[in-house]
């Protein structure tokens, strides 16, 4: 039966990818925030997992108002980068996982989710830069397949918390159920607080980015009980994107302890955190 090693959360700032691409990692500006996903660049290598199951939102770069699924499995072979407007990036395209992302799509039917079902799109900044803040950026191949669960956190009604919990929670059973000897692990990307636009455009929270780092780990009960409102309203418009680490989460056991933890602020807007969790 395959096996999840642990839950990883992360912000996906799309400059920290652009960052990158201009060879700014070790400046003044952003060397503090890349040092501080070294430990878990480290916990990665030594864990070795097989299959990321990456929990993310699109920006309408491959899906656009025109269809908004609440929620979208892929169970593409394969993922290309997304061009968002600044010409291609040097990165590979990811490998699939649609073996055991059609294993997920029954569980979750079976369980009363009913997703979209994604045999071919593009990914963006959402996926791309959680992969490279983990797994650093490989010359040829990623070292690790991707199955993508993307979540409409843009066009409202967004899915409410509890719910993103619970998809979490059958998520973790699928894993388990699953009949291989692969290794998971489980991205919750986005967040933390920001807003890009409206009245408080630049709004971050960092204590309350704080507080929801120590809360994911220890009490995500409180934070899948929040309502879409509180989320907006305490993270900005856009850090209402932190619901999708309660997937993550709920992934896990209840009991879990926290390997490693980082924030920094700001990337770009955004309050940036990352955490790395292992099942108790
Ligand atoms: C920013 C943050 C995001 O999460 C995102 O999707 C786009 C932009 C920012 O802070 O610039
Ligand atoms: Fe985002």
């Amino acid at each position: 039966m395959a096996r999840i090693v642990g839950g990883l959360g992360t912000s996906h700032v799309p400059s920290i990818g652009a960052a990158l691409d201009k060879g700014l990692r070790d400046t003044p500006e952003w060397k503090p925030f890349f040092d501080g996903y070294v430990p878990a660049q480290e916990w990665v290598r030594e864990q070795r997992p097989d299959v990321a199951v990456v929990v993310f939102n699109d920006h309408f770069n491959a899906l656009f108002l025109d269809r908004v699924p609440t929620f979208a499995v892929g169970c593409a072979a394969e993922y290309h980068p997304v061009d968002e407007g600044w010409g291609p990036r040097a990165i590979p395209p990811f490998e699939g996982a649609a073996d055991f992302a059609w294993h997920l799509v029954d569980t979750l039917v079976d369980n009363h989710f009913d997703p979209e079902i994604i045999q071919e799109i593009k990914v963006d900044h959402g996926l791309q830069v959680p992969m490279e803040l983990f797994w650093g950026r490989p010359p040829e191949a990623w070292p690790v397949k991707v199955v993508p669960i993307f979540v409409n956190v843009l066009q409202y009604p967004i899915p409410r918390p509890d719910r993103l919990y619970a998809l979490g929670e059958v998520l973790g059973r699928a894993i388990a159920d699953y009949d291989s000897d692969e290794r998971f692990v489980v991205l919750g990307t986005g967040g933390l607080s920001h807003q890009l636009q409206g009245a408080r455009a630049g709004f971050v929270n960092p204590d309350a980015d704080r507080r929801f780092l120590q809360d994911i780990a220890h009490d995500p009960g409180k934070l899948a009980g929040w309502s879409r409102e509180q989320y907006v309203e305490t993270f900005g418009g856009e850090g209402a994107e932190l619901i999708m680490w309660l997937v993550m989460r709920g992934a896990l056991d209840p009991e879990v302890v926290v390997r490693h933890r980082h924030y920094f602020v700001p990337a770009s807007m955004t309050g940036a955190g990352m955490i790395v969790l292992e099942n108790a």
